[in-house]
């Protein structure tokens, strides 16, 4: 969420610092500003909405070699221009990705003691403390020591003060940060995609830790204010993957790596052996019980996971979404694993979710994409999906990386708990080998989508339904086309409509209809028949062409075991999204509202 950049060097900041912002776009955003020093001053500039607006009001000639820059993602108060940051309050200027809590508290504090504010921010209210707490303290370290034990909720910080114009200061708790160096100076960043055009090395600030950067050197303080020795990481993702690589949008790039991804994913845990799988998951075998927690698409694959683990490997699964579970009484014990899953590793919701199970003493483990997040550092076991940097704000390829992850630990436990024998066991092996070409057919197939989704990307309310494990794949479904098409799009459980829902249904209302589970598919196909008769728009997804025709459109899908079923399920769905979202002209990449990484509660 938002995006933070700094630089302090020997060489002009400003376009360093603007370009770093463009690189962070994706994370979403409603405003950016910019504080830089130049002639000994602190200036800043602030503009709302896209990055550009901003541009316009920058001067990239001038030699300013120290700046702070920031896109907003708001949360306490409206996307306008007063509300950018950076914000500045005596001496202390200050950009923050987060939230602070008890913002309300302080601010009633330090209205008494005579600040004023202009904003309707929680930041601003950072500045004002440092001001506060530097007049007390008389040191900078001091001071952002002393607001950093006041503040209450997440911040990632980058700090200026007028009386240390060589300096830049950050701070983290809860929100990310980096720090890198190359030859001409130092970063601050809340994502490596800002430094990566300068280099691949980086250090990760961890949680109370404050960073002093100047042209030479970064110095990093633990929560003692001792000088604390720099681990360096190096990231080894390519460059050229956050290119667009010549397609339209990232969103459609993404969804044409999932072949690769699955074979990469697969093949990092899974030579063809039981015995790769055992290396890899064998700790799995100590649980008896799986809590699996997650946020949005990765809650969805939790929602699978669990039909698949309970089916297959007869182990109680309870998946429930980050935000409720954080809150609320939870009945794990020593038997229970708490699986986290995030592609960002960053999800706020995501991360209290597994600090409240270890504070509980319960064994975490993640399921993650980017490498060395938080979440992948907290957790007591890290598996990584192998999707690669995902930009677009819809995730479609770290989604299947995260199905994959899950196949491979359904056919484990399965194996291990003498569910399969071995002729299913080898069909599943069989189907894994096949999948990516198999994918890469689906995807080719593009054409039966679009042309559907030119049928229906006018219609205001669009549901999916769909049964068990095509229920989950529904849900999916639904929240893609919503995230980012705008349309009020729904999943329900099929058995369900005629419990309610089914006095939405008007003549042409489009219903997704998913069936690919052949134990329940004639059971799906009987509501379906149902919707049809009050003259719904039925498109059918399928891994099997039905016998009559009840449908409008039909979206046949290859057929595989159920365990890697979903894998294919979850691709029509997205590029009819994607197309629906083309055809309405909406921002497909950076979806109005939302933000990639939601560091924010
Ligand atoms: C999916 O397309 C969404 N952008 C969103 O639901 C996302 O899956 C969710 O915010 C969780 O993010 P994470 O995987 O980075 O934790
Ligand atoms: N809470 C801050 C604000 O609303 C920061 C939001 C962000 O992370 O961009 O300004």
């Amino acid at each position: 969420m938002c995006g933070i950049v700094g630089f302090v060097g020997k060489t002009n900041c400003l376009p360093i610092v603007y370009n770093g912002l463009e690189t962070l776009e994706y994370r979403g955003y409603d405003s950016a500003g910019i504080a830089y020093i130049y002639n000994n001053k602190i200036n800043i500039i602030k503009e709302k909405g896209k990055l550009i607006n901003l541009k316009d009001k920058l001067d990239f000639n001038i030699s300013s070699k120290i700046a702070i820059g920031h896109t907003r993602w708001a949360t306490h108060g409206n996307a306008n221009k007063t509300n950018a940051h950076p914000h500045q309050v005596g001496k202390f200027t200050v950009v923050h990705n987060g939230i602070i809590e008890n913002y309300i508290d302080l601010k009633n504090k330090l209205l008494k003691k005579g600040y004023q504010f202009k904003s309707e921010t929680d930041t601003e209210v950072i500045s004002a403390l440092l001001d506060y707490n530097y007049k007390l303290e008389k040191d900078i370290l001091k001071s952002i020591n002393k607001t950093k034990n006041e503040l209450v909720g997440s911040f990632a910080l980058g700090i200026l003060c007028s009386d240390d114009i060589k300096n830049i200061y950050a701070l983290r708790y809860s929100s990310p940060l980096i720090l890198a160096s190359f030859t001409n100076g130092n970063f601050l960043a809340s994502d490596i995609p800002a430094i990566i055009n300068y280099t691949n090395k980086y250090i990760l600030l961890d949680d109370l830790e404050i960073a002093k950067l100047n042209e030479d050197k970064i110095t990093i303080y633990n929560k003692d204010l001792k000088e604390k020795k720099i681990k360096y990481h190096i990231f080894n993702g390519e460059k050229t993957s956050v290119q667009k690589n010549g397609y339209e949008h990232f969103m459609l790039k993404e969804i044409n790596e999932e072949d690769k991804v699955f074979k990469e994913t697969i093949n990092s845990y899974f030579d063809g052996t039981l015995k790769s799988l055992n290396e890899n998951f064998g700790f799995l075998k100590k649980y008896k019980k799986f809590d699996i927690v997650a946020c949005g698409s990765a809650y969805h694959t939790g929602v699978i996971a669990k039909s698949l683990i309970e089916n297959y490997a007869n182990i109680i699964v309870h998946t429930e979404v980050a935000s409720e579970y954080r809150y609320k009484k939870c009945f794990y014990d020593k038997d229970t694993l708490v699986i986290l899953v995030s592609q960002s590793g960053e999800t706020a919701d995501t991360l209290a979710a597994l600090r409240k199970a270890k504070n509980d003493k319960i064994k975490t483990m993640a399921i993650v994409n980017v490498l060395d997040s938080s979440i992948a550092r907290e957790a007591d076991y890290v598996i990584y999906t192998k999707a690669g940097p995902e930009i677009a704000v819809a995730t479609t390829k770290a989604y299947v990386s995260q199905l994959t992850i899950f196949s491979l630990i359904t056919l484990y436990l399965a194996y291990i708990n003498n569910n399969l024998d071995k002729i299913e066991i080898n069909n599943i092996i069989k189907d894994i080998k096949l999948l990516p070409k198999l994918i890469k057919k689906e995807i080719k197939n593009y054409q039966t989508y679009y042309n559907i989704a030119d049928k229906i990307y006018h219609n205001k309310q669009i549901f999916f339904i769909g049964r068990g494990l095509d229920y989950a794949n529904s849900l999916e479904g639904a929240l893609k086309l919503k995230e980012i098409s705008y349309i009020n799009s729904v999943a329900y459980q099929a058995g369900e409509l005629k419990h309610g829902t089914i006095s939405l249904i008007e003549n042409k209302t489009p219903v997704i209809a998913i069936a690919t589970d052949e134990l329940i598919i004639d059971k799906t196909i009987s509501n379906i028949k149902e919707i049809k008769a009050r003259n719904a728009y039925v498109i059918y997804v399928s891994n099997t062409k039905p016998k009559d025709i009840f449908y409008d459109d039909f979206i046949q899908i290859e057929k595989v075991h159920p365990i890697l079923q979903s894998i294919l399920t979850i691709i029509p769905l997205q590029l009819l999204a994607y197309k629906v979202a083309k055809n309405n002209k909406c921002d497909i990449d950076k979806p109005r509202n939302l933000a990639k990484s939601v560091t924010v509660e």
